[in-house]
């Protein structure tokens, strides 16, 4: 049977399902999630099935904003986290990002409390935590009134879904239920991050708040911990992932450093280019996919996944140029472009 697509104004089946114990894929501000009770062991479980997800790789649990208290007290009455194994610059450091950043494109790593089921968090002593800017996704949590579990609404490895037709091709088969909240505003997912002891921060998965933000934000720096591959600090750090059913081959150096001629050799009329801004002088209409028709990084974000997957449709072979600049959404996206682009095991 294939998933039945819900509107904004049907949004009870979907409550219904989901204090049921089943699965409802829901728009966020960053990308479509598969939503399920996270304080539900046997929900969770079919979670991991629909995506054919790993089991080591934690769940996001999202929350409502709390009518009373601020946002990081939402987070202890949701019964998600355990605030006394969290150190007094930590918690200063969650309660800044969390007052500023939420409800939006930021999960914070917390230490985890007791009642949180092992499949959430992979075993781990943290927990992962956000809090949705999308009305559609509030709403939900608000009736629900449970926190939700909700990866990305693909399946594992796949191209995350911006748009609930997205959803639909990729679990149509696997779940009975989609909530249609318009194509997503911010087009990556969230950034991750751990909140340290000393209140400083590890960027776990660059996303939709940049990391300058972060630092204003809270005061200290936020840095990148090393990755060695057999001691991943998030499974979301894996070389391959966001991938097209093709093979997207990275470019070197952006198309306009090559000659005429040497572009000419390369390509062939049938292949594809994602482009980030500007001409791509010596393409085709046929083989240039423009991310940032505006050059700004927020239309980029926002079309990002939509564009690899019109890509991936295409006959030739799959090129994206570098992603050259580094400031606000950008890291996120050439993130996302160099694990798509990633070797795949
Ligand atoms: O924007 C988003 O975050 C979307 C929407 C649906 O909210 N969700 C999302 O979930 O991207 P998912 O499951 O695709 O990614 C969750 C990321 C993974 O990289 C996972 O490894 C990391 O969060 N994560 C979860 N719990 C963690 C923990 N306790 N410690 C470290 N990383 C964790
Ligand atoms: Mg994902």
């Amino acid at each position: 049977m294939s998933a039945r697509v819900l509107q904004s104004t049907d949004l009870a089946l979907a409550v219904r399902a989901l204090r049921n114990g089943e699965l409802v894929a829901i728009p966020t501000e960053t990308v479509y999630g598969l939503a399920g009770l996270a304080l539900d062991p046997v929900a969770l479980a079919k979670i991991f099935a629909a995506k054919a997800r790993p089991t080591f790789d934690p769940l996001i649990a999202h929350v409502q904003p709390s009518p009373a208290g601020t946002r990081l007290e939402a987070l202890a009455t949701a019964g998600l986290v355990d605030f006394s194994a969290l150190q007094p610059a930590a918690r200063a450091t969650a309660e800044a990002l969390a007052d500023a950043c939420w409800p939006g494109p930021l999960t914070l790593v917390l230490p985890r409390a007791r009642g949180v089921p092992d499949l959430c968090t992979a075993g781990l002593n943290s927990v992962a935590v956000r809090m949705p800017a999308h009305p559609l996704a509030q709403e939900i949590l608000r009736r629900v009134g449970q926190p939700l579990a909700a990866p990305s609404a693909n399946r594992f490895g796949r191209i995350s879904p911006t748009t609930a037709a997205h959803v639909l091709q990729e679990l149509g088969e696997r779940i009975d239920w989609i909530v249609d909240g318009g194509p997503c505003a911010v087009g990556v997912e969230s950034t991750v991050v751990a909140v340290q002891s000393d209140g400083s921060c590890a960027l776990l998965r660059p996303g939709g708040v940049p990391q300058a933000r972060l630092e204003t934000l809270s005061g200290h720096p936020v840095f990148r911990p090393d990755v060695s591959p057999i001691a991943l600090p998030s499974p979301g750090l894996l070389a391959s992932h966001y991938a097209p059913v093709q093979t997207l081959h990275m470019l070197s150096a952006p198309l306009h450093a090559l000659d005429a001629d040497a572009r000419a050799r390369m390509l062939r009329p049938e292949d594809v280019v994602l482009v980030a801004s500007g001409e791509a002088k010596g393409l085709t209409v046929a083989q240039r996919v423009l991310l940032s028709p505006d050059g700004s990084d927020s239309a980029a974000a926002q079309r990002l996944f939509a564009c690899l997957r019109e890509m991936d449709c295409a006959t030739g072979k799959l090129y994206a140029e570098p992603i050259t600049q580094t400031d606000g959404l950008w890291p996120a996206i050439a993130d996302r472009l160099g694990r798509a682009s990633g070797p795949r095991s």
